[in-house]
């Protein structure tokens, strides 16, 4: 399939788990990648094994807490290749304590990575988009819809980057810029690797999260690249959740 031929793609968190194998699959299927992330030895190893692939991508050490970063990203992208078609919002990072513990640092960090590094990504992108007619992806999680002990921060950041994407869905829908969620389930990527449950925590209250399979960053990169096709042309808006069933029971 080359889905994505000529198509541009820019991909956040492109150095590490699902935003490294979205540009791997999206470049296999023709698209023209443009990957930015904290990570600068993440990054490089995400473009070797594009290029040595056959694929396209270009990459830059880029925070998107940072207005002025995210403005920036866009520009790159659509100077590197001529336009834009595709935003993939797929950088993120979760915090695991007690809701009563945490910081004003923890709490604007999470929210400043999970949600307004996407929203001023999206702004900056909605202009190139609208001339493309192209659409955003944005990786919630499962924790976006359902509840999750010590997640009180990323809960919030996910549940608002799924009414981030329905607002700008309705908005954008007459210029034909289709903008849609994914919720994955647990997924093996250093984030999930890295979660620390303290002993002071009820396992009760975690554990039916772990109930279901835990899926490959490649399941969500498929999903990606769906939503992000013109095979899902009528996708719009749509919270498209990806968890081996785990909110359905
Ligand atoms: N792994 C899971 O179980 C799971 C489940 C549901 C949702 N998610 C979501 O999936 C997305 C991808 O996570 P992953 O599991 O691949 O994790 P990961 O840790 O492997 O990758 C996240 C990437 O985001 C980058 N990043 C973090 N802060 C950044 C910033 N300020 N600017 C630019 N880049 C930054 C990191 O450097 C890293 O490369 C995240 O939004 C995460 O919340 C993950």
């Amino acid at each position: 399939m080359k889905r994505f031929k000529n198509k541009v793609v820019l991909v956040t968190g492109a150095a590490s788990g699902m935003g490294r194998s979205s540009c791997l699959r999206l470049a296999s299927e023709g698209a023209l990648i443009y990957g930015i992330d904290l990570d600068d030895a993440g990054l490089a190893a995400t473009a070797e094994r594009v290029r040595s692939a056959g694929g396209t991508m270009e990459v830059a050490v880029r925070d998107v807490t940072s207005k002025d970063q995210c403005v920036s990203a866009v520009n790159e992208a659509v100077e590197t290749y001529g336009h834009l078609d595709v935003l993939a919002n797929v950088a993120g990072v979760c915090r695991f304590g007690h809701a009563h513990a945490v910081t004003e640092e923890e709490w604007n960090f999470v929210l400043a990575v999970n949600l307004s590094g996407p929203f001023f990504l999206s702004q900056a992108a909605i202009p190139a988009l609208i001339e493309s007619k192209g659409n955003i992806v944005n990786v919630a999680s499962v924790f976006g819809v359902t509840g999750q002990a010590y997640s009180a921060a990323y809960c919030a950041s996910k549940g608002g980057l799924i009414q981030l994407t329905k607002s700008m869905a309705v908005e954008y829908a007459k210029e034909s810029v289709r903008i849609n969620a994914i919720c994955p389930g647990s997924t093996n990527t250093e984030m999930m690797a890295g979660i620390d449950f303290s002993e002071d925590m009820d396992w009760n209250l975690i554990e039916r999260a772990t109930k279901a399979a835990v899926g490959e960053p490649e399941d969500i990169a498929s999903a990606i690249a769906y939503l992000a096709s013109d095979e899902a042309k009528m996708v719009n808006g749509s919270i498209f959740v990806v968890d081996n069933g785990l909110l359905a029971g």
